[in-house]
């Protein structure tokens, strides 16, 4: 039977990884996989997860199963934390998932059961994972335009002429913030006439917010997840906990169904379940337990806020001293879009042989479309890089 099994194409992001912990070069810099890391390179462990792990570690008496759905609990904090008071709580049905990617594959596997013909419109680039499950479903994609190269931002003209290819019944992924990879995002108005040409059209949203927190701020970037909640009759909502509670490995995600028929709720709720019995069961508790424990907390969810807060400033900073340093060696503002994108990622716009010289020459990983890790710079890496690219000739 195995012999009957053909070759699966490699991740990209996964695979530099491996590349990087291969290479023995000391001054070797990762701007590779989207792991938040400090100045020193570590990914700490938060300060409020290690004290929410202790007390679960205490105060746990058993390990019983949850539900379908996960803990309650970790449903109710995590709709109010991307949510807000957006949308009435009985209108949105929500199941823990495992990671992010967990709530995106169960996002698609719920739109292929309710529309098998739906084409799931999505960004022109967008994370490679969602192609590729989409491909793995066997479901229908039309990437509409999204980044352009020569500005470093939005090509919000591309993008709307081609949303008029929308019809009745097709999704549209979109980004929630801190756009994963280009790091250029829509701005409030941009994002009310997105919304406008998805309702004229009858397609749904499909939102993937993942870094929310690392933009402009927890609030400021759920802000466009809510105005879309608010304003369209259905839509789905794929939540991450891995890079805001910088718990990764935990697997931690939620995937949220919101319709304004709250006579929806019951059938699309017992759907969500349905499908985590199928793929996995109950979704992994560790993780959900911990981000509850944290949001339930006034003291721990305030420590959490404040650690957060530090690490979107300290990835902001590091975007101005780049784009200041490169403005500084190129004597020209055409590096200016660094300090304008926000999150984790930016896309630099360069070749693909480019970036492999980088990573030849100087031992800078990024992935092969460009997409550096600003967390993966510190103070004392920004000018390196920087020199780089323009030795680089980028
Ligand atoms: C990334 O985009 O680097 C992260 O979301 C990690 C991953 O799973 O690809």
């Amino acid at each position: 039977m195995f012999n009957a099994l053909k070759e699966q194409p490699a991740d990209k992001i996964l695979m530099l990884m491996e590349m990087f912990k291969a290479d023995d070069r000391p001054t070797k810099i990762d701007l590779g996989v989207g792991v938040y890391k400090n100045a020193e390179g570590v990914t700490p462990v938060m300060r409020a997860v290690k004290a929410a792990e202790k007390r679960i570690l205490e105060e746990q008496e058993t390990k019983a199963y949850t539900g379908l759905a996960g803990d309650p609990a970790y449903g109710d904090a995590m709709v109010s934390l991307v949510l807000g008071d957006a949308v009435a709580r009985s209108n949105v049905a929500a199941v823990a998932t495992p990671g992010g990617t967990g709530a995106v594959r169960q996002a698609f596997e719920l739109i292929r059961m309710a529309n098998p013909g739906a084409r799931v419109f999505v960004s022109d680039p967008t994370w490679p994972n969602h192609l590729s499950i989409l491909k793995y479903l066997g479901m229908e994609v039309v990437s509409y335009r999204y980044f352009d190269s020569e500005t470093g931002g939005v090509d919000f003209g591309g993008m709307m002429a081609d949303l008029k290819g929308l019809r009745a019944g097709d999704v549209v992924l979109l980004h929630g913030c801190c756009h994963n990879p280009t790091g250029a995002n829509l701005n409030m108005t941009e994002w009310k006439a997105v919304i406008a040409a998805m309702t004229a059209a009858g397609a749904v949203p499909m939102i993937d917010i993942a870094y929310q927190g690392f933009g402009d701020g927890l609030e400021a970037d759920a802000a466009a997840v809510r105005l879309v909640a608010a304003s369209v009759p259905e839509c789905l909502i794929a939540a991450s906990c891995s890079k805001n509670f910088g718990i990764y490995r935990e697997r931690t995600g939620l995937l949220m169904a919101v319709a304004q028929d709250s006579g929806l709720h019951a059938v699309t709720q017992g759907n969500l379940a349905f499908l985590n019995r199928q793929n996995y069961s109950f979704p992994p508790d560790h993780g959900a337990r911990v981000v509850s424990t944290i949001l339930t907390d006034d003291g721990l969810r305030a420590d959490w806020m404040a650690e957060l807060e530090d690490v979107r400033l300290s990835m902001l900073g590091l975007r101005e001293q780049l784009a200041a340093e490169l403005q500084r060696l190129s004597g020209s503002d055409r590096f200016a879009f660094l300090a304008q994108h926000r999150g984790m990622f930016s896309r630099l716009g360069c070749s693909g042989e480019q970036v492999e010289a980088l990573r030849r020459d100087h031992g800078i990983y990024m992935v092969g479309d460009s997409r550096m890790n600003i967390a993966g710079l510190n103070k004392t890496t920004v000018p390196i890089l920087a020199k780089a690219i323009i030795d680089s000739g980028i």
